[in-house]
């Protein structure tokens, strides 16, 4: 069999089958056009391929996307049946019709299907549900992540809160060298605010706080270690307090309680013993990181790195979530950008306060879509996100992934995701990504396109001696 001898057929005009020879080159994910009548193409993807035994044929199936009218444009609803129709690999002007008519805006790398190369392109409006970006470490999912979201600066309004645990995109703001005036012109003014600590601030960085005063009552009684049950003395001392004389930062609680009731004093001692007035975190006079995410539809970056205490950047975390969500009915637009989720969404919460922020995160999975609040997730393996949030993902961006559970496991969430695509992954080099989902037109191979920000905030080079 040669080249062009690949034959398909459709009894549905929605899956098909093929033949064709080892030398066709066909692979999973290749878009295909199929010739199913005089001057009928039908557009195809291929998703699965039967391994060959000796010298039969090699055999597959896919599925039909619609068919192209004589202008190139893909009619997503003409699909007719065929058999014996010819089957050749997709040239780009033919793929051209496809991010035509899915409204594929957002060009974030270049597409390998069959031997073209073509521009790989998002759905911008495709954010409005909870994506998932998986790949081990070292795959490239911090820079790909970065890539997506100088896409969004470029292409959206979209507000957007950053937690960044590794200080990585503490540069958003500001665009390399020769990059495209419009493109830097445009970043420059998205104004991105970036939020640290005092111990990693430089002078265009502001400082990230946040108020005890403005947290719920559970997330307060979350950063004391309260338990309604076992602590129950104190907790009861901690609700009258508040009711008694208001919401309080906690160097005016501390002093009140000192000079109070036997439990009251008790939660003196907790707070005390907690270093909770040491905490740098502590807004005073300065506006919190809820404010500056909700205070506007701008973009907000927050290193949650360099504080003393661990349970600082959780629980400025929960309090921008939770006020994120307190202002759900306005409905503004907000993508909730985590990178290592596993910190903030994982299985396994390390204190209370990560327990309160985990149990919003969930809310906000099952419940966000329809309040504009949407999440963009990206970690190392499937198994590390709880569960009721990784199955509200409806976007997947696979990276390298070696491990074959894990693969299996993104295939039983991702039901939308082509297996045989998914098992490509653990042969994926440094920046390829497998997009499936709403914000993909098709399942895409894609090499992710360079950015346009520089990636890390604290890159340390290795010193090398002058020969
Ligand atoms: N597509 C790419 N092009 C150029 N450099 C890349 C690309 N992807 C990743 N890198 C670089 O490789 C290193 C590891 O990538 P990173 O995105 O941090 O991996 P991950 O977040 O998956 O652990 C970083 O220094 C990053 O800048
Ligand atoms: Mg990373």
């Amino acid at each position: 069999m040669t080249a062009n001898e690949a034959r398909a057929e459709s009894r549905d005009g929605r899956g098909f089958t093929f033949r064709a020879g080892p030398d066709d080159g066909v692979a999973p994910g290749d878009m295909v056009v199929i010739t199913a009548g005089e001057g009928v193409r039908v557009l195809g993807q291929v998703v699965d391929l039967v391994e060959p035994v000796g010298d039969e044929p090699l055999t597959g199936s896919g599925v039909v996307i619609g068919s192209l009218d004589a202008a190139g444009a893909l009619q997503r609803s003409t699909r007719p049946s065929f058999r014996h129709a010819a089957l050749e690999l997709a040239v780009a002007a033919e793929l051209g019709g496809l991010h035509g008519a899915s409204a594929g805006t957002m060009v974030i790398g270049s597409w390998r299907t069959g031997d073209v190369g073509a521009d790989a392109s998002l759905r911008a409006g495709g954010f409005n549900r909870h994506t998932f970006l998986c790949g081990q470490s070292g795959s490239g999912k911090t820079y790909a992540l970065g890539v997506l979201l100088e896409r969004l600066l470029l292409q959206t309004d979209l507000r957007m809160a950053v937690f960044d645990p590794n200080a990585d995109f503490v540069h958003l703001g500001s665009t390399l060298p020769g990059v495209a005036e419009a493109d830097a012109r445009r970043i420059g003014e998205r104004n991105v605010r970036v939020l640290r600590s005092d111990s990693t601030r430089t002078e265009n960085d502001e400082p990230l706080r946040m108020r005890f005063r403005t947290m719920t009552r559970q997330a307060q009684a979350a950063t004391l270690q309260l338990d309604p049950i076992h602590d129950q003395d104190e907790y009861n001392a901690f609700i009258s307090f508040l009711a008694q004389i208001g919401n309080q930062e906690v160097g005016a609680m501390l002093l009140g309680l000192r000079s109070g009731t036997p439990g009251q004093q008790s939660l003196a001692r907790r707070m005390e013993n907690l270093g909770l007035l040491e905490w740098e975190v502590w807004a005073r006079d300065l506006p919190s990181a809820a404010d500056a995410v909700t205070g506007g539809t701008g973009v907000t970056v927050m290193d949650l790195g360099g504080f003393g205490d661990p349970s600082e950047p959780i629980a400025v975390c929960l309090e921008v979530v939770d006020e994120l969500w307190a202002q759900r009915d306005r409905r503004v637009p907000t993508l909730l950008v985590i990178d290592e989720a596993h910190n903030l969404c994982g299985t396994e919460p390390a204190s209370q306060v990560a327990e309160r922020l985990l149990d919003r995160l969930i809310q906000i999975a099952a419940e966000g879509r329809k309040y504009g609040l949407w999440l963009l997730l990206s970690s190392q393996r499937p198994s590390k996100i709880h569960p009721q949030i990784l199955s509200q993902c409806d976007n997947l961006m696979l990276m390298r992934m070696n491990s074959p559970d894990d693969i299996e496991e993104l295939g039983r969430t991702f039901g939308f995701a082509p297996k045989a695509m998914l098992r490509a992954s653990n042969g994926f080099v440094q920046g390829e990504a497998l997009l499936a989902g709403g914000f993909a037109p098709v399942p895409m191979l894609v090499q992710v396109r360079e950015r346009l920000t520089r990636q890390g905030g604290s890159d340390v080079a290795v010193p090398i001696l002058d020969t």
